[in-house]
């Protein structure tokens, strides 16, 4: 006789950013997925219109992914990386760089968006300080801006709820404002075209603090977690500038545009703006293996990297750095990534996905809708007195009754599916979307 297995206990994880009880009351579980479905542990299919975290841009349960990280377990299933070394990070490095603006050729390896936002950090500081800059201790982040969850990225980042109970978390630290300005800028197609002044901000910090004692600013391109907030026309541009005519050094938070969301490699490109150093992680093994790469200019690097041969250049890194799985799954990811054309593919789609997104404009409730490359916002009135609840029950109703994965922040719904997405299933996105949104009116 066989015991029968045991039901499933949903008392003992803790589950990350989600609102336990309610979800242990009424849960929500994938048992597989394929391509572009899920499917839940009751045996419906749910159509992924969040590519999983904003990760899984090649869609799920690729062969060639699992192939090779199976491959690699048996191969060489670890090694270090502190004063050792594996061929796999330094041939992921010289892949990835090919990729990246010319000038951003050096790269770290990390486990997470968190890990990237503090190895860009620390980079900064010890840019200046090496250089002999010393006093250049500030750090500039935005309002509303996710930059992980870690010390520093919750400290430059500007989400109240990520901060509040924390402590007084870092010191040196100030924020621009955010560029979302829906009386002025809603229903844009794009990047809004009001709010290039409030890169100006940065030059009024610069007034305050003096900016020989700013080290850096980051700011994510576009903001995702906050609820797709995309950057005014020539925003980015004046922040650059700002940026060289004092010192400052730029860094873009791409742990959400990188690996084509917005329809270049890196929004970067996407922009035409090139920041001195860039944060990435979702998307660089399709979401298999946990694996983050800031990357940074030369300058940046043999800025720090100096000094007597012997010593150790920066005091930095994680045992995972440069993990052989995570490299597997990266460079299998990025074999499909060009085989496919996923890094460009954003943009192709981009004016079917515009389209269909601002399809939704006339529905009750709708007060903004916001896109670039594959990522849309839509951002719905809350409820009287129950801030959130409105985009809640859009979300359960699309999982629970119409087999739709999409995301919620506040009153804002977020979309960013995966790239390999075919232009029937955008339709069928929006169409289940709008739904959804009629039924919570
Ligand atoms: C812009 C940005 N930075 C950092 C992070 C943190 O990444 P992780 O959750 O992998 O630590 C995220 C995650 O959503 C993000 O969107």
């Amino acid at each position: 006789m066989t015991d029968a297995p045991n039901p499933l206990s949903l008392a003992e994880f803790w589950m990350p950013f989600t609102a336990n009880r309610q979800f242990k009351a009424n849960p929500r579980l994938m048992s597989t997925a394929e391509g572009m479905y899920y499917t839940s542990v009751d045996g419906r299919r749910i159509l992924d219109g969040t590519a999983g975290l904003w990760c899984v841009h090649a869609g799920h349960a690729r062969d060639e992914i699992a192939d090779a990280v199976g491959r690699q377990v048996r191969e060489l299933d670890f090694a270090p990386t502190f004063q050792m070394g594996h061929p796999l990070p330094f041939e992921l490095a010289t892949r990835l760089t090919a990729l990246t603006p010319p000038t951003l050729n050096r790269v770290f390896f990390t486990n997470s968006g968190s890990e990237s936002v503090e190895t860009a950090l620390k980079m900064a500081l010890a840019y200046h300080q090496a250089r002999g800059e010393s006093q250049r201790i500030r750090i500039i982040g935005r309002e509303r801006g996710y930059h992980g969850v870690n010390f520093g990225g919750m400290t430059v980042g500007g989400i109240v709820n990520n901060r509040k109970r924390f402590g007084p978390l870092l010191p040196g630290v100030d924020h621009l404002r955010h560029t979302l300005d829906i009386p002025r800028n809603a229903f844009s197609r794009g990047v809004p075209p009001h709010g290039v002044e409030l890169a100006d901000d940065l030059e009024r910090l610069c007034q305050l603090h003096d900016a020989s004692t700013i080290a850096a600013v980051i700011i994510e391109p576009v903001a995702g977690s906050t609820g797709v907030i995309l950057p005014p026309a020539g925003y980015l541009q004046r922040i650059r500038e700002i940026c060289d005519r004092h010192g400052i050094l730029l860094i873009f938070d791409e742990v959400i545009t990188g690996f084509g969301r917005c329809g270049a490699p890196f929004a970067a490109q996407a922009f035409g703006v090139t920041p001195d150093i860039m944060a990435t992680a979702k998307a660089l093994t399709n979401g298999v293996v946990p694996m983050g790469a800031v990357f940074a200019s030369t300058a940046v690097h043999d800025a720090i990297v100096q000094g007597p041969e012997n010593v150790i250049e920066f005091f930095h890194g994680y045992t995972y750095s440069g993990h052989p799985l995570a490299c597997a799954a990266a460079m299998a990811s990025l074999d499909i990534y060009a085989r496919e054309n996923l890094l460009t593919r954003g943009a192709e789609l981009a004016a079917i996905f515009e389209d269909a997104a601002h399809n939704l404009r006339a529905l009750p409730n709708v007060v903004d809708i916001r896109n670039i490359g594959l990522v849309a916002g839509i951002e719905l009135k809350p409820r009287a007195g129950a801030p959130g609840a409105r985009a809640y029950d859009v979300f359960n109703d699309c999982f629970h009754n119409r087999g739709l994965l999409i995301r919620v922040t506040g009153d804002i719904i977020a979309m960013s599916p995966p790239l390999i997405i075919e232009s029937g299933e955008i339709e069928q996105i929006f169409e289940t979307l709008a739904a959804a949104i009629t039924a919570a009116a």
